[in-house]
């Protein structure tokens, strides 16, 4: 596996950076994980936009958005793979072992790991613990994933492969990795970027291409659900089968087969819509 690090591509054991990387000591940065399919990515013009963004919001120096793409590039020739899972990770850098930033320069490393096609179907599971909606952090996608990881390994124990978040106003938010949508007597609905979600690329691309409606959603919407999917770029839709202990039969329901069936079209007409 070739690694795109300090400026250029490293064999794995030689793609290093610093212990005293602000990224590894407190989780002071921003990545994206884009899909690719025989050496192509998905998206990469929304995922690059996306990675300014939240550079942005985390008040990291704005990242140079045409190495990134360079970086991509060289890392998807360098290691072909039929699908994968291409991950740009951009830094806070060489600092101080506190939470102030150092003044050495942003960190930037793009890797590429194998994926497997998802299945069809999933199960996922409600969690205890809420997303902040009001946090400094809410809708960047930032490298202080600890949350995440705790939660998706009480899902795994469970037998599913996704939790999902309510907010602190016990609103549906999001799962660790994915977007969630919910069809409701043949509407479909996702909760607003306002329930403290990430602005979710799939999940952008299916409220256009599938007509889903943004709306506040009450948590426990999920048991009356006649359908409940997950959107993320290497899900792309996913139906759910089972939510806690509630199985949802004849998943995926018509609404979800429709809109997988229209994000396979669209996303395969448009690597990069
Ligand atoms: C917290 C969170 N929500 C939603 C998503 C889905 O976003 P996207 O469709 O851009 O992959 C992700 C992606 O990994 C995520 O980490």
């Amino acid at each position: 596996m070739r690694i795109w690090v300090d400026g250029g591509l490293r064999d794995a054991a030689d793609a290093t950076v610093s212990v005293l990387d602000h990224g590894l000591t407190v989780g002071d940065g921003v990545f994206e994980t884009l899909k690719a399919e025989h050496g192509r990515a998905f998206a990469t013009g929304r995922h690059l936009e996306r990675l300014a963004r939240s550079a942005a919001g985390l008040g990291l120096p704005e990242p140079d958005l045409d190495e990134v793409a360079r970086a991509c590039a060289a890392v998807l020739d360098a290691n072909p793979v039929p699908l994968g899972r291409l991950r740009v990770t951009y830094t806070g850098g060489l600092s101080p072992l506190g939470s102030d930033r150092g003044d050495a320069g942003p960190t930037l490393v793009v890797a590429l790991g194998p994926a497997s096609p998802r299945p069809d179907t999933t199960a996922a599971v409600t969690v205890p613990w809420t997303r902040n909606e009001k946090g400094a952090l809410t809708g960047l996608k930032t490298t202080s994933y600890g949350e995440n990881v705790v939660a998706l390994a009480r899902a795994h124990a469970a037998g599913a492969s996704e939790a999902l978040f309510a907010n602190t106003r016990g609103q549906l938010c999001e799962g660790t990795g994915s977007n969630v949508f919910v069809a409701l007597g043949g509407r479909l609905l996702t909760p607003p970027l306002e329930s403290g979600c990430l602005a979710g690329i799939t999940r952008a691309l299916v409220v256009e291409w599938a007509g889903a409606e943004e709306a506040e959603l009450p948590l426990d919407v999920l048991a009356e659900a006649d359908e409940v999917f997950l959107t993320s770029s290497l899900r792309d839709v996913q139906a759910v089968h089972r939510l806690d202990d509630q199985t949802l039969p004849g998943a995926p329901g018509p609404i979800t087969a429709k809109a997988m069936r229209v994000f396979a079209e669209r996303a395969a007409a448009d690597p990069n819509p």
